[in-house]
């Protein structure tokens, strides 16, 4: 199992570039922030919950995720791997993804961190929210306590998987292409130095 996370602030390009990779490589895509939209699409009531987090710019409780992540890793049992998107965010997610990867008797192989300026992110995410519908990308304060939470609960995390050597740093500002062919190379290394 090859299990890759796609880490960086909001409006960094892991939605963008998950898309690519999934179809390149044939991971499994789990971006909690889908679910949870999917979720409120269905008004459910997990869904009707986390809107009130996500229309704040806060996090969904640790519990409300872990579980969504949990029972995505049962239902697709026969993975060739996964690939994290928004998700860990906080030290207790982090924890409890090692927790579920081991009792599979697998682990994380490569976190890649999307490095993009502020001004570029808040651009791209004004410029989303005109067209997207999501509520949390219109509101520029919304928007700057995104990176707050980002900053202070998500940004953190790094350091564990930097312990592990398992971390590195993509520069995430260019074209799509560009940015993508980076990400490739660091997967293709990774994966020749973890392969059988
Ligand atoms: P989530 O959906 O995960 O959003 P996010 O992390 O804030 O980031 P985005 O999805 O906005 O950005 P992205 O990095 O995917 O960039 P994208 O490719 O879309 O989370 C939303 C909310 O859900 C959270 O605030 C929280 O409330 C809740 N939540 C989710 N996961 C959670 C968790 N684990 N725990 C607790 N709560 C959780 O690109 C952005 C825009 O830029 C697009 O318009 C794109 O077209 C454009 N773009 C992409 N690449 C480029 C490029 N190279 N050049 C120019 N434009 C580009
Ligand atoms: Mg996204």
């Amino acid at each position: 199992m090859f299990n890759l996370i796609l880490f960086g602030p909001p409006g960094s390009g892991k939605g963008t570039q998950s898309e690519k990779l999934v179809e390149k490589y044939g991971l499994i895509h789990l971006s909690t922030g889908n679910l949870l939209r999917e979720e409120i699409a269905n008004r459910t009531p997990l869904g009707l919950e986390a809107k009130n987090f996500i229309d704040k710019g806060q996090l969904v409780p640790d519990e409300v995720v872990i579980g969504m992540i949990d029972s995505c890793l049962e239902h697709h049992k026969q993975a060739s791997g996964f690939l994290f998107d928004g998700f860990p965010r906080t030290t207790a997610q982090a924890q409890a993804l090692d927790k579920l990867l081991a009792l599979k008797k697998t682990e994380i192989a490569l976190v890649l961190s999307l490095e993009v300026g502020e001004e570029e992110l808040i651009k791209r995410l004004l410029n989303r929210g005109k067209t997207s519908g999501r509520s949390d990308d219109t509101n520029e304060t919304v928007i700057h306590q995104r990176f707050t939470v980002y900053k202070n609960e998500t940004a953190p995390i790094a350091d564990h998987y930097k312990k592990l050597k398992r971390f590195q740093s993509i520069k995430g500002e260019g074209t799509v292409e560009e940015i993508f062919d980076s990400i490739c190379q660091a997967i293709d290394k990774r994966m020749k130095a973890t392969a059988p």
